[in-house]
């Protein structure tokens, strides 16, 4: 394992060279020789499942591989039907679906389906963990808007480490108003799913995950950006407008998302569904386990970089040293071909979205994120992070909604760094951010949101559908690191 100085060196040396975007540190210099965008990007394979009677099965394998992310090193991994990463699972709103999980990694995991609304008993959380060589199945109704979703382990304090090893992968689901939307949807072609992922790797080639306190309470970043699982990748645009589903699938790393060369695009969809009108812009930032999907006009013919800017953070002073991310990262080069199939123009209206009123709601919760720094923390037993004070615990209960509620969640960040908050079961829409509304990227229905340091922010939901008198669903910070050190809590839906 490199040395906590020397891993600080190499990125005071790789600076610079992270600005071009070449694949670097560690072991890199040999990827920096392979030129930069030397690898086609990978798109990952659609499961579409199987009909059988009334429901659309799909089986996931979860198993041990190995990938060659480096000429000449093998790095061992996790992936899902394959070495790393997994399928893109094709769901349609309204389908009855199972899922035969079966695991072979040789420990216990679960499958989270991140941002579903199931039943507590199929979310997958920490609760429903399926040892080594057994099959879990859950089946539900697909009650999710078209948006873009994703599937990947949550096993107690271990799901930092499986996610890191390979294990996530996408899930799109269509619905009636997205047949109907004139949208780039030709997957892999014009339709392209994209998990942002940074990795750091042993000189061997093996990953390199959390190797000093600071990994945890920073959360473990890379200094190599994959995406798809390819570094330095490639794509070729046949099509004059593209269409990409970003998904943050990082461990810690925000994402401040641009083109090099600052060209607008358009922003269609968040978290779990899509905007009401697209919103043009050339940033857009997500945290990890947030998802955006763009369309970008590359009709110029002209080479262009998808690239992570620094992440400049609304919250003050000492976050900016703490979480902010002064490191760019660039993604993917997209090279147009000749001749572009034309593409239609973007629908000037995409969705009417459900309205949630604040003088509906039946109470007001309040969350305070915290991370109490201090010398010996965590050796003396007890976890720095908390949520209300209260570190994640599997046989405690924190929160009973009543089904059917719509309830405020007021969120508060007292920690000197952002987090991504996440909770299961519910699309929410976000009411305000310390008492301003939101951002219109950020108006669609979403289930995680970047709280940043000094900063409220109140969202709203409806707690439809599903209750159980003791299986609870998670909220949780989706810094994987945050989340397995005790940044999580639990809430049953009660009848
Ligand atoms: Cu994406 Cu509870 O996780
Ligand atoms: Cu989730
Ligand atoms: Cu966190």
């Amino acid at each position: 394992m490199p040395t906590r100085r020397s891993v600080l060196k190499t990125i005071l040396v790789g600076g610079t060279a992270i600005m071009t975007g070449q694949a670097l540190p560690i072991f890199g210099r040999e990827a920096s020789a392979a030129s930069k965008f030397s690898n086609m990007l990978k798109i990952p394979p659609l499961l579409h499942g199987e009909k059988q009677g009334m429901e659309r099965v799909y089986d996931l394998r979860l198993q041990r591989g190995n990938a060659r992310f480096f000429k000449g090193y093998l790095t061992p991994t996790l992936g899902v039907n394959g070495n790393f990463l997994g399928p893109t699972v094709k769901m349609r709103t309204g389908e009855d679906v199972r899922l035969n999980v079966t695991n072979t990694i040789g420990e216990s995991t679960t499958l989270h389906w991140h941002g579903f609304h199931v039943p507590a008993k199929y979310d997958g959380g920490p609760h429903q963990v399926i040892s080594d060589r057994k099959t879990w199945s859950p089946h539900f109704k697909v009650m999710q808007m078209a948006a873009t979703y994703w599937y990947h382990p949550h096993m107690m304090h271990k799901t930092g480490e499986h996610v890191w090893r390979g294990l996530a992968g996408f899930i799109i689901v269509e619905d009636n108003i997205s047949d109907k939307l004139n949208l780039p949807r030709d997957y892999g072609v014009n339709d392209i799913p994209l998990v942002l992922q940074d990795r750091r790797f042993n000189r061997e080639g093996s990953f390199s995950y959390v190797s000093s306190m600071h990994d945890v309470m920073m959360g473990m970043k890379g200094d190599t950006m994959l995406v798809n699982g390819t570094i330095a990748p490639y794509f070729e645009a046949k099509t004059q407008k593209l269409r990409l589903r970003l998904l943050n699938g990082s461990n810690a790393r925000f994402y401040n998302i641009g083109f090099d060369d600052e060209r607008l695009f358009h922003q269609i969809a968040t978290d779990g569904s899509f905007l009401e009108t697209p919103f043009e812009t050339n940033r857009i930032q997500i945290g990890p386990g947030e998802r955006a999907e763009i369309i970008v006009d590359v009709s110029d013919n002209k080479h262009v970089v998808l690239r992570s800017y620094p992440v400049v953070s609304s919250g003050m002073g000492m976050g900016r040293r703490m979480g902010s991310d002064m490191r760019g990262f660039d993604c993917l080069e997209i090279r147009p071909t000749a001749k572009l199939r034309p593409s239609p123009k973007i629908p000037a209206n995409l969705i009417v979205l459900p309205k949630l009123k604040e003088t509906e709601a039946a109470i007001t919760r309040r969350f305070k994120l915290e991370m109490r720094m201090g010398p010996g923390m965590m050796f003396g037993g007890s976890s720095p992070f908390r949520i209300n004070g209260k570190s994640m615990k599997l046989s405690r209960i924190d929160e009973v909604v009543k089904l059917g509620d719509t309830e405020i969640w007021e969120i508060e960040n007292n920690s000197p760094m952002p987090h991504p908050f996440h909770i299961h079961d519910i699309q929410f829409l976000i009411l305000d951010r310390n008492g301003r509304p939101p951002s219109p990227g950020e108006r669609g229905f979403k289930d995680t949101v970047t709280v940043n340091q000094a900063e409220t922010v109140r969202i709203i939901a409806k707690f439809a559908d599903y209750a159980d008198p003791e299986k609870p669903y998670m909220y949780h910070c989706h810094i994987l690191e945050h989340e397995d050190a005790g940044m999580m809590g639990q809430f049953i839906v009660k009848a």
